[in-house]
């Protein structure tokens, strides 16, 4: 998490995690706004995707709409690419809905070995009762009750052991997501305020 393992130079790597609904993506735009960092939003890639019914998208659609994941394989190497490009170099990133299973994140780990690493992963920690009714209410296409219950039986599965693996590394921080977006982000910029500060 210091310059001394060669990060600094490198543009910051930040990841946020969080349960289905748990406010990633409006967080996302609120430190997107304040630090410049470029949103990728593996979510909004793949719903592009099937906005422009690549195959890519016409694959990823149908598996999002039952709340499944897509194949590891598909998602490294699309974020892989994303990765590389010139802006996230120049500008750094904040991943929001990538890594959500351990080979992701052991991917995510060799593509940014070269560039100092992960810098911190922000979980944004809300309850499933209030996950299930912000989903509700926001509607979304893969927001039924049947994907979202499957949405989260896997989050279950295969993203909160994501928590440990961050941890082991001392790269976890758990914000409180629960309060008003306002509240929220306070506490969102007090983890990164003191992370780009020791960069
Ligand atoms: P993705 O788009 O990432 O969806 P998700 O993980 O289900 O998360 P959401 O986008 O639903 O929630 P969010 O945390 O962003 O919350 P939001 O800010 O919208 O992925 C969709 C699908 O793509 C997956 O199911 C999978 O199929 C596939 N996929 C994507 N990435 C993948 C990967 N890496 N590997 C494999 N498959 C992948 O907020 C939710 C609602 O709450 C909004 O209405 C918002 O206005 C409201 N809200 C936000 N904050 C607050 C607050 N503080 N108080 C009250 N309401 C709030
Ligand atoms: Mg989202």
């Amino acid at each position: 998490m210091s310059g001394t393992d060669g990060s600094q130079g490198s543009s910051p790597i930040v990841v946020i995690l969080g349960r289905q609904g748990s406010g990633k993506g409006t967080q996302s735009d609120l430190i997107v706004a304040e630090y410049g960092f470029v949103h990728v939003s593996t979510g909004d890639m793949l719903r592009a995707a099937v906005a422009e019914q690549t195959e890519l998208g016409r694959k990823a659609g149908e598996l999002m709409d039952r709340g499944e994941l897509v194949p590891d394989d598909i998602m490294c190497g699309i974020v892989a690419d994303r990765l590389g490009r010139t802006d996230v170099v120049e500008h750094g990133v904040l991943l929001d809905g990538f890594p959500r299973t351990t080979p992701q994140a052991d991917a995510l780990e060799s593509i940014t070995a070269d560039r100092g690493g992960i810098d911190v992963a922000l979980n944004l920690d809300v309850p499933v009762d209030e996950v299930m009714r912000r989903m509700l209410d926001r509607g979304r296409s893969d927001d039924t009750v049947e994907a979202i219950e499957r949405r989260l039986a896997l989050y279950e599965e295969q993203t909160e052991p994501l928590l440990e693996w961050f941890a082991a590394r001392d790269l976890l921080a758990v914000v409180d997501g629960v309060g008003n977006t306002d509240e929220v982000f306070g506490r969102v910029r007090e983890v990164l305020e003191g992370v780009l500060a020791r960069r």
